[in-house]
């Protein structure tokens, strides 16, 4: 984040280190990232219906279908168990808050080891429903959010149990280079009620 006190220093140093005026405009003028919430904390539910804007003005249709699009892998690389392909949707340096049990995840190795392992006794769908996305100032930045129902099948002497969770999941994007692409910089996944179902599926 760019403090402004951070800013002018951060200014200082590209007028000093530059030798032509265009050549410091240039550098002022790439776009840093903002993000609407802060990484690992929730923006309560009550919040939620203010915070993100209706769009009366549509968005880069372009971007936002990339985003949704980049998402979608998010259920595929699960429920497929091909947790490497993981990669495909969040950054390297992703800082993941999945709440309890498994808490705050920092980097995509922590993610994808947490996540294998927690899901190895079952078989899983996720499905999405409820979704906005936001793309921010300079589009080089966006948030969503995403409904979200997950249902865990039971294996061996668990076969035909299951567990439903219900959430959503918070996410901040960034655009990455080069490809141009979209990834998931920072999740909170928030419950939004008790685990319903079988919990024993998960032994
Ligand atoms: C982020 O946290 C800082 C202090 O930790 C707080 O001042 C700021 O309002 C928070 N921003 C959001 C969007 O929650
Ligand atoms: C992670 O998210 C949960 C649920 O919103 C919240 O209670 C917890 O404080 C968050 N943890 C951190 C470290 O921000
Ligand atoms: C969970 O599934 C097991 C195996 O089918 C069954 O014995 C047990 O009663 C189930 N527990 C609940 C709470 O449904």
């Amino acid at each position: 984040m760019c403090t402004s006190s951070r800013c002018s220093i951060l200014l200082l140093l590209t007028l000093s280190l530059t030798t032509t005026v265009s050549e410091a405009i240039e550098a002022r003028s790439l776009p840093e990232p903002t993000f609407a919430s802060n990484l690992t904390t929730a923006i309560p539910f009550d919040s939620l219906p203010t915070t993100y804007p209706r769009s009366l003005e549509p968005q880069n249709p372009i971007i936002e279908n990339q985003i949704r699009d980049t998402l979608a892998h998010y259920p595929l690389a699960i429920d497929g168990k091909n947790f490497a392909a993981l990669d495909l949707v969040f950054t390297q340096d992703v800082v993941a808050n999945y709440s309890e049990p498994l808490g705050v995840l920092t980097g995509l190795p922590s993610v994808i080891s947490s996540l294998q392992s927690s899901l190895s006794p079952v078989r899983t769908q996720h499905a999405f429903s409820t979704q906005l996305i936001e793309i921010l100032e300079g589009e080089s930045t966006a948030r969503s959010l995403t409904y979200y129902t997950a249902s865990h099948f039971g294996q061996g002497d668990y076969y035909g149990q299951v567990l439903y969770a219900y959430g959503q999941y918070q996410d901040d994007w960034i655009r990455t280079c080069c490809p141009e692409e979209w990834r998931i910089k920072a999740r909170t996944l928030v419950f939004m009620g008790p685990y319903i179902g079988n919990l024993s599926v998960f032994t």
